[in-house]
């Protein structure tokens, strides 16, 4: 057996916050002539020499992972550590402090004397210093004797922990190649050597792609630059993007739509603030602008649909506008043909009487039912057969449409789409929204919230995968947010939290903790067994398109217009003489 090289003790520049999508998922190493590596391999090597029991510590073979060392597992008898919930380990000295979501491997040897990493999550990490306490704090600065004292590494009392909770245990061969991922079954002991984790294991664990060609690629994983890159079959379990003003989202969309177009998936967006124009051209795609390019028929919507978009319908007039609805719906099914607003004003006028109802009844369903017609996108149908060509675009712009347009607008082309689906009329498409909150606000009725309900829970049968973004999940209806499989959450506020606890999968209390501070562009990726395995911190890549959704520098107008900064008030007159 080869003996384990710690060829890699890890310094700050090996661990960079981003890393190039064409690198290789293998962590790059230092080597043994690296002026870091001979001195704290051999101060490691000797406190490895005596007997340590079966820990893999001890003096025994070790396999060359090619994984830097960054700290040893420590007994925290307060906390029962290690055991199989929660471990702990003290940093190396000049080993940056990992941040929450990196990921490390511990050794360990199984029950049957197989060598082992136990995959593990950072979720904190802190620093003992009895120097910086209160008392030695105070005493120094009311004694004015300068003192000084050894740092890390050479001191015996200053160290960091980090606490680390156990994922997932990989079993090794000689050479230090994963044979096999399982549930963790081996307690590793105090005193094992903690490293950080390599690519291969990190995709593996967690059920990542490892072919960047093939997946989706969002980013690195926080600390490291091991790429993520989910599989590709994670589109047809639906997609979630959340987070405060200014955390992201919008960014991350941008991100996925162009994975999705280079992998040729046809996507229609929603584009709520008209936010991806530029991106939807520069990705050969097409925007649309609701009642100029496009159209919907008004048999794309079902019956409560329309009723949900009519005003002040109520009483009998709801059952003779639904009848009406019903009726023509059944026959445009079986012919094939759409129908359009006069053809319900005509329907509603010939069945009234039938069903009995009076013109006290029958006239002002005909005037509500009118007020369609002020919506202009209702007409003719859009022919998405056409156009939902692999790869395609499809923007649909909505800036500056009321609220109400704009969820008659998302029912209406989900149905469309939903039909089509269900015809097997394209092999999938991507249905986006933006600000999902105002579309199907939770506890309460809108045109849009059956035919969402329906496609979050069907949707991979009748080929939609949906990728919603909201700055509010509180406001979203539940039933829909909980069947988005994989949740790119940013930093929101921490009223928000509670909303996402369905979503938050195995992220520990102390990484959710961590949410709200998120940094811009960093967010906590959780799914479920088909999507991603275990919560991670993801840094998201750069984006190749256009981002339209950035904050305007008005100070830069303002200077623009001849605007010379911020003056005493007493000069503020001068600009009126
Ligand atoms: N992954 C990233 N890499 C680099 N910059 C980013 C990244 N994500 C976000 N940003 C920056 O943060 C800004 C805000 O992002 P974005 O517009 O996506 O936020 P948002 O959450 O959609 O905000 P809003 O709630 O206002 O819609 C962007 O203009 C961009 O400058
Ligand atoms: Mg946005």
């Amino acid at each position: 057996m080869p003996e384990e090289s710690r060829d890699g003790y890890v310094s700050q520049r090996l661990l960079p916050e981003s890393g190039s999508r064409n690198g290789s998922n293998r962590r790059e190493t230092a080597k043994p002539e690296d002026p870091s590596f001979s001195q704290d391999q051999k101060s490691k090597n000797d406190l490895n020499d005596g007997d340590n029991g079966n820990c893999p510590t001890a003096s025994e073979e070790r396999i060359a992972t090619g994984s830097a060392y960054i700290g040893t597992l420590i007994a925290f008898e307060q906390k029962q550590s290690p055991n199989y919930l929660e471990q702990h380990f003290r940093i190396a000295p000049r080993v940056f402090s990992p941040k929450p979501g990196t990921m490390v491997a511990v050794e360990a040897i199984t029950d049957d004397g197989r060598h082992s990493r136990i995959l593990e999550r950072v979720t904190n990490a802190w620093e003992v210093n009895p120097h910086e306490d209160a008392f030695s704090s105070n005493l120094r600065e009311v004694i004015p004797i300068r003192t000084e004292y050894a740092e890390e590494g050479t001191s015996t009392v200053i160290y960091r922990v980090a606490t680390i909770e156990p994922l997932k245990e990989a079993i090794l061969d000689e050479s230090g190649n994963v044979l096999e991922i399982r549930e963790v079954q081996t307690l590793p002991r105090a005193g094992a050597s903690v490293y950080m984790a390599t690519g291969d294991q990190i995709v593996e664990a967690l059920g990542l792609e490892d072919n960047p060609d093939r997946g989706i690629y969002v980013g690195v994983l926080r600390g490291s630059d091991v790429s993520v890159i989910l599989k590709r079959d994670v589109i047809q379990r639906h997609m979630l993007i959340v987070g405060g003003i200014g955390t992201g989202k919008s960014y991350t969309r941008g991100i996925i739509a162009e994975e999705l177009c280079m992998l040729g998936v046809p996507q229609v967006n929603i584009d709520v603030n008209g936010e991806m124009v530029e991106a939807a051209e520069e990705l050969g795609g097409i925007n649309l602008e609701p009642g100029i390019d496009f159209q919907l028929p008004l048999s794309a919507l079902t019956a409560d649909d329309v009723i949900n978009a009519i005003p002040s319908l109520n009483g009998n007039m709801v059952d003779l506008v639904r009848h009406a609805h019903e009726e023509l719906l059944k026959a445009s099914r079986k012919s094939g043909n759409h129908f359009l607003l006069d053809e319900l004003l005509t329907k509603i006028k010939e069945t009234g009487p039938d069903l009995e109802m009076k013109t006290v009844t029958i006239n002002p369903a005909i005037s509500r039912t009118e007020s369609l017609r002020r919506i202009k996108y209702l007409g003719t149908p859009y022919d998405w057969k056409a156009v939902l060509t692999p790869g395609a675009f499809i923007n649909i712009n909505c800036k500056g449409l009321l609220v109400s347009d704009l969820r008659i607008i998302t029912a209406a082309v989900a149905r469309d789409l939903q039909r089509l689906g269900q015809a097997k009329e394209f092999p999938f498409v991507a249905f986006s929204i933006d600000e999902f909150h105002l579309v199907t606000p939770n506890n309460q009725d809108s045109v849009a919230l059956q035919v969402m309900r329906e496609l979050a829970r069907i949707g991979r049968h009748v080929r939609i995968g949906l990728i919603l973004t909201t700055q509010s999940p509180q406001d979203v209806d539940r039933s829909i947010l909980k069947r988005l499989l994989t949740r790119f959450l940013h930093a929101i506020e921490p009223d928000q939290l509670e909303a996402l606890r369905g979503v938050l999968s195995d992220a520990s209390d102390d990484l959710v903790k961590q949410l709200p501070k998120m940094p811009q562009g960093t967010c906590i990726l959780t799914g479920a067994y088909e999507t991603i395995r275990h919560a991670i911190v993801v840094q998201v890549r750069k984006r190749s398109t256009t981002h339209g959704g950035s904050t305007p520098d008005i100070w830069s107008d303002f200077e623009a217009m001849g605007w010379v900064g911020k003056r005493p008030i007493s000069q503020l007159e001068e600009n009126h003489e």
